[in-house]
């Protein structure tokens, strides 16, 4: 969106010391921690103060790679952020990372075509389904329902989704060495996702989208349904700026739906962290720096410009805010009911591939989602014993 170059620029026009640069680095979260990986490796790189997804603190604090934040980052400051985001950035009993923006995975629709066919946003996977097929015939729309499926980080936000909405686990959310995921509710939520492409309501796409090919679906009008972050409604409803042709009052937000009717809704917990590169020769200015872009009204700034979700709980109560980006508010009920992914477990990123891996067959219907469940339960497993001994984690 611009916006943090805006920001930097901001900072940079100010009477400070020294000044800021910023560095754009892929998109997919995946590529950019194999990037800072082989940067750490090889002596640290030069980024001072590093964007780093919430899944990352565990791993890179494994590792000595970015700094322990505990003394600079006091308790009492750590008060005001959302209690989510301050235990994703810990990492046995330490903190190494501020929450800049906070996200969740939501169930944005088509309010205007929703409401022309009187029907209530879905709660189940099932009832997307049928409301979907009734939209996408009336109205001819391409496709009911778009997602993330393609084989990254952001199709294992997917699948955790529906494990967990069909009453699964990954691992033990006490127990981080503990693998859960062969159960049956696994199995359940790979079937959830597998339907929602055999039915005809997704695209079978799917497979390759991520969030930038799903999101531009969904802003050209071509589908009813889709799965995304809170950006998505700075993006569609942005108008043409932004690529969309949805008016602003045609998009609705609701949490996402499960497998049975009744059961508590989930989403995956995302954000991103700024942390300190622990080779960083400018660790002072990097803190004065964090201090700064995470000041209420430069987390205001990129709430409204950028539909980046505040860390702050603070914020969730300023009105003026609320009304200028209304996503704070319609999401309130995902917000509410996030869930970290394993990422508790310094070999997370290995597991991720294997998950994103599986996920992606089951889409395309190159396994068979019972088999997606027993060839996850087997390699995480595995992955999951190495990081105890590694680790000691379960000690
Ligand atoms: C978003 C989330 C991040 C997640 C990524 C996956 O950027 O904030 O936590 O890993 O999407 O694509």
């Amino acid at each position: 969106t611009g916006t943090l170059e805006k920001v930097v620029a901001q900072f940079n026009k100010e009477d400070h010391p020294f000044t800021v640069e910023w560095r754009p680095m892929p998109a997919d979260t995946g590529q950019y921690f194999d990037k800072m990986r082989t940067e750490f490796q090889v002596g640290g790189g030069d980024i001072d103060v590093i964007g780093a997804d919430v899944i990352w603190p565990a791993q890179l604090a494994a590792n000595g790679w970015i700094e322990d934040l505990s003394e600079l980052f006091t308790e009492e400051m750590q008060q005001d952020y959302l209690d989510s985001t301050i235990q994703t950035s810990t990492y046995k009993g330490k903190i190494y990372g501020v929450p800049w923006y906070s996200d969740a995975g939501m169930l944005m629709y088509r309010k205007d075509l929703l409401d022309k066919a009187s029907l209530q946003p879905p709660k189940t996977w099932d009832e997307l389904l049928s409301q979907s097929k009734k939209i996408q015939e009336q109205e001819g729309i391409k496709y009911g329902f778009v997602f993330q499926g393609a084989e990254y980080e952001g199709g294992v936000c997917n699948q955790c989704e529906y494990i967990w909405n069909a009453g699964g686990e990954v691992l033990d959310p006490s127990d981080p060495t503990k693998v859960l995921i062969g159960d049956e509710a696994s199995t359940l939520g790979h079937e959830a996702a597998r339907k929602n492409i055999t039915s005809g309501v997704g695209p079978v796409a799917v497979a390759t989208y991520k969030e930038t090919e799903s999101l531009t679906v969904f802003i050209q009008g071509d589908a009813v349904f889709i799965r995304i972050w809170p950006y998505g409604y700075a993006v569609a409803t942005g108008g043409p700026a932004e690529g969309s042709v949805l008016k602003p009052e045609w998009v609705g937000v609701t949490s996402l739906p499960v497998v049975n009717e009744g059961d508590q809704s989930f989403c995956t917990l995302g954000g991103w962290d700024f942390c300190i590169n622990a080779f960083s020769d400018k660790k002072e200015q990097s803190w004065k720096f964090i201090q700064w872009m995470s000041q209420p009204k430069i987390q205001s700034t990129f709430a409204i410009d950028a539909g980046y979700i505040p860390g702050r709980k603070s914020l969730f109560e300023d009105k003026e805010l609320l009304k200028k980006q209304p996503v704070m508010e319609l999401g309130r009920s995902s917000f509410e009911s996030t869930k970290p992914r394993p990422s508790a477990n310094p070999f997370y990123s290995d597991m991720s591939l294997d998950m994103a891996q599986a996920f992606t067959e089951v889409i395309k219907g190159d396994i068979e989602p019972q088999q997606a469940t027993n060839t996850l339960s087997t390699k995480l497993e595995r992955i999951a014993n190495v990081a105890d001994v590694t680790y000691n984690l379960g000690g």
